[in-house]
């Protein structure tokens, strides 16, 4: 049993609080936000995310997981303290540190205090450099103590996908570990003793490089696969599933995160490409190829538009459904949700734009008020000329030809290619990349 601070109780400092306390270690949660806190003590989680209220209230029913607003006594207690807080996007795309650096002091200032060896990790994403220029310095500064003396530094990406990060948290498919020191190391190994995973040791900023080069890589692909799916569609007639299927056959390629659509959205993907490109920019390092991932991205929702208006002409005063407005299927998330850029285009062309999502459509509302919101699939499709699906909840495989048959003009435009064409009918069925 290792006594833990997590500091920031967002999605993933929360998430790992709670994972940890099931994996027997007594963790305290702290954070500034009182709110969140008086919330979370009562077994309340503060976003959704399947599986968390439960294993949440298990945890906390263990004695072992308790949350804090008092973020220098939460960490004075502790031996290992993982700072989760965030690091948003600044208007050049590079991360704002403000909060980490405020966590650094605040924890420096707890060590100062603690007679015994800690170590203090970094769980937040930041850029290779970051753990040893900016927070190191900090904790020393406010600590008094040396990193590699007094206490212990690591830095421990996490690999979260929304709609499993509980699972992901309990049952991690590898572990990324950039220590200091073989010290520091030790103890955050420790920490990880029941997992069965492969490890890599590393040093910080490998660690750090570990998690964007993973993202970048995941994006990448999949803005690959979109590009893929474009030539499909401009050669015509290939199917680009079958077209990856067959790739996947060389064992050099994993098929995986390939599959076409109108492009990637999230708290991750968009935010920590951007990151990387910015970083190189601001070492005079150009990322080509990185940029034009992103590049190809902001123009994917657009092919649905394309594909809409060579199905029906102009789209003024056309009543168009996007289908799916959450940035994937099974979740109520709209961060980056690639349905914004769509819906806006939708509207500079001058359609009357609905639309709808099974757990979205609030969060949707908030960011394009302009797009009529529907309550139901059936008053989406109600009177409508076009329905362009967005995103790949796993109900759109269901729809059958007589969902769309209170449509106008029955023309559905599949950007995520997961409607069962079987079972058509009569709708006019475009499939993105064939
Ligand atoms: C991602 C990473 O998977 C996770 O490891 C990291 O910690 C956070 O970012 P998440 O944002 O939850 O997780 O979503 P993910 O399922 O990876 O999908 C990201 C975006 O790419 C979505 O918009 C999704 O629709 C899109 N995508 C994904 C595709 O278009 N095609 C694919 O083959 C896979």
């Amino acid at each position: 049993m290792v006594r833990i601070c997590v500091l920031g109780t967002g999605h993933v400092g929360l998430v790992y609080s709670v994972a940890l306390a099931l994996d027997g270690h007594e963790v305290c949660g702290a954070d500034v936000d009182a709110k969140v806190i008086s919330s979370l003590s009562r077994g309340q989680p503060t976003f959704f995310e399947p599986g968390l209220a439960e294993t949440l209230a298990d945890a906390i029913g263990t004695g072992r997981l308790s949350f804090s607003t008092d973020i220098l006594e939460s960490a004075l207690r502790a031996d290992v303290i993982f700072l989760a807080v965030g690091t948003p996007s600044r208007r050049d795309g590079s991360i704002d540190l403000a909060y980490l650096r405020a966590a650094a002091r605040e924890v420096g200032r707890a060590m100062r205090r603690a007679s015994r060896y800690q170590v203090v990790v970094v769980k937040s994403t930041v850029i290779p450099g970051t753990t040893e220029d900016v927070v190191r310095p900090l904790l020393e500064r406010a600590s008094g103590k040396k990193a590699g003396k007094g206490f212990g530094l690591c830095v421990n990406p996490e690999f979260l996908r929304e709609g499993s990060a509980v699972q992901d948290a309990l049952h991690p498919d590898r572990l990324v570990i950039g220590a200091l020191d073989s010290r520091s190391l030790e103890a955050l190994d420790a920490v990880y003793a029941r997992q069965v995973c492969p490890r890599l040791a590393t040093d910080l900023r490998t660690a750090e490089m570990v998690k964007y080069a993973t993202n970048a890589f995941l994006a990448t692909k999949v803005s690959f696969a979109n590009e893929l799916a474009n030539l499909c569609d401009a050669l015509g007639s290939i199917n680009v599933d079958t077209v990856v299927e067959g790739m996947g056959l060389d064992p050099r390629i994993n098929p995986k995160f390939l599959k076409a659509g109108l492009g990637f959205g999230g708290s991750c993907f968009p935010k920590d490409v951007r990151a990387l490109v910015a970083a190189g920019t601001h070492r005079k390092y150009r990322a080509r190829l990185l940029k034009a991932a992103l590049s190809l991205n902001d123009v994917q929702p657009l092919r649905a538009v394309g594909l809409a208006e060579k199905a029906l002409g102009s789209l003024r005063a056309r009543r168009v459904v996007i289908l799916g407005l959450a940035f994937k299927g099974g979740s109520d998330d709209v961060r980056e949700s690639r349905a914004i850029p769509l819906a806006r285009a939708l509207l500079r062309k001058g359609a009357n734009v609905v639309g709808f999502d099974p757990a979205a459509n609030d969060a949707f509302h908030k960011v394009v008020p302009r797009v009529e919101i529907a309550q139901d699939l059936a008053s989406a499709l109600d009177g409508a000329d076009v329905c362009i699906i967005q995103n790949d909840w796993p109900q759109w495989r269901e729809l059958r030809a007589v969902d769309f048959m209170g449509m106008r003009r029955g023309i559905v435009i599949d950007g995520r290619r997961i409607v069962n064409r079987e079972t058509m009918g009569a709708v006019t069925l475009v499939v993105l990349g064939g």
